[in-house]
């Protein structure tokens, strides 16, 4: 059967019926009062899911253009950066600060792994003239489905001073994540994630520090200046035309998560992903993260079982059931899948692929 397919991949994630509606409708011109209060209320619950009360910015991107617009306001030539690479977004990070003409250093991990408090300490301590300016950092490593303890990271990068960014990008509305309260200076997400609806909005909050820091950026770019989204937000509007129907498909969304409460949203993902990440491990499948406290609520990844290729399960998924989980990324490409737990998905939805899982795999070994 068709049109019933189930998204399980980390983004784009699945959107509710009532969001695709209201996407469908004819757009609202951009410089209306109907418009502003629709994107008034918007920026009000951005502020909620980002748990700052900084603005959010919001650009018509894909979550990297918000990863862009974060350095490129920041980072003078020259500038020393340190990433922290627990994976492919972790490196983006560094290869975006390159672009800007800043000195990326990286703090690297192998796959799977994330970055342990004491050796970021050791290396901010050395950094005895404060040469470096600004620490990236990944919360939800996509790629490998570990998480950073962003909160004790961020703490450390705040005693040495340097400026922490943060790709909340499989996070934010998955995974807890206290902007202001962690010190976080800057925030990024993209829509087709935890927010439930299609790619092609990102999002960008910045503390008064940072703000600042972006001040003396001698090149902060055109498009995603955000002196110029500062100054539209304060008269209710953007800089240039938004992506009025993405804002609407936003709007309706947000007001599900507010109705659900971020906490109880935040409270699903940890039980949807646990409650995969048990039913994996009773069915014999190896977690490539197997520590709990180091994994992802929004993305588990897994190893095939012998004699079983990662290609032949997302086939079988995909033509028996009609279910879409991803394959590896990288150097990880064939050797681990990955399970998308974040968005719009339901207790239901993990049962369901854990069962078709179970089904595919019992198929393959009969083939086998
Ligand atoms: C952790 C993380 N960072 C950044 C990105 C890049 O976002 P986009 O593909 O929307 O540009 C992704 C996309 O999957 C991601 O998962």
């Amino acid at each position: 059967m068709k049109d019933k397919t189930l998204l399980m991949i980390p983004g784009p994630t699945p959107v509710p019926e009532n969001v695709l509606l209201e996407m469908a409708k004819s757009p609202v011109p951009h410089r209306s009062s109907e418009f502003s209060a629709i994107f008034d209320e918007v920026n009000n619950d951005l502020k909620m899911i980002f748990q700052t009360r900084n603005d959010v910015f919001i650009f018509a991107a894909s979550g990297t253009g918000a990863m862009d617009a974060a350095l490129s306001n920041l980072v003078n030539p020259g500038d020393k950066v340190l990433s922290l690479v627990i994976g492919n977004f972790g490196e983006r990070w560094a290869k975006i600060a390159e672009s800007h003409g800043a000195i990326a250093e990286r703090l690297t991990v192998p796959n799977g792994e994330t970055i342990n408090p004491e050796v970021l300490k050791k290396r901010l301590d050395e950094d005895v003239n404060k040469e470096i300016k600004i620490v990236t950092l990944t919360q939800s490593e996509t790629s490998t489905g570990a998480v950073n303890d962003v909160k004790t990271l961020c703490k450390i990068i705040k005693e040495h001073g340097a400026l922490s960014v943060v790709d909340g990008v499989t996070s934010v509305g998955a995974i807890d994540i206290k902007t202001d309260e962690w010190g976080i200076d800057v925030l990024v997400s993209g829509s087709q994630k935890g927010f439930m609806i299609p790619p092609g909005l990102a999002f960008l909050a910045a503390s008064e520090k940072a703000f600042e820091v972006h001040k003396q950026c001698k090149y902060p770019g055109f498009y995603f200046n955000w002196s110029s989204y500062k100054k539209s937000l304060a008269q209710h509007t953007t800089p240039y035309t938004p992506a009025v129907n993405l804002v609407v498909a936003l709007h309706a969304a947000l007001k599900m998560i507010k109705e659900e409460g971020l906490e109880n949203v935040l409270a699903r993902h940890r039980e949807n992903a646990m409650l995969l990440r048990n039913s994996l491990r009773q069915m014999g499948l190896k977690l490539f993260v197997e520590d709990d406290s180091k994994a992802s609520f929004a993305v588990t990844s897994v190893f095939p079982p012998d004699g079983v290729s990662v290609p032949s399960i997302r086939k079988v998924l995909k033509d028996d059931f009609d279910i879409i989980v991803a394959n590896g990324q990288n150097d990880l490409k064939d050797k681990i899948f990955r399970i998308g737990t974040l968005g719009f998905v339901s207790e239901r939805d993990i049962l369901t692929v854990v069962a078709a899982l179970q089904a595919a795999v019992k198929k393959l070994k009969l083939q086998s």
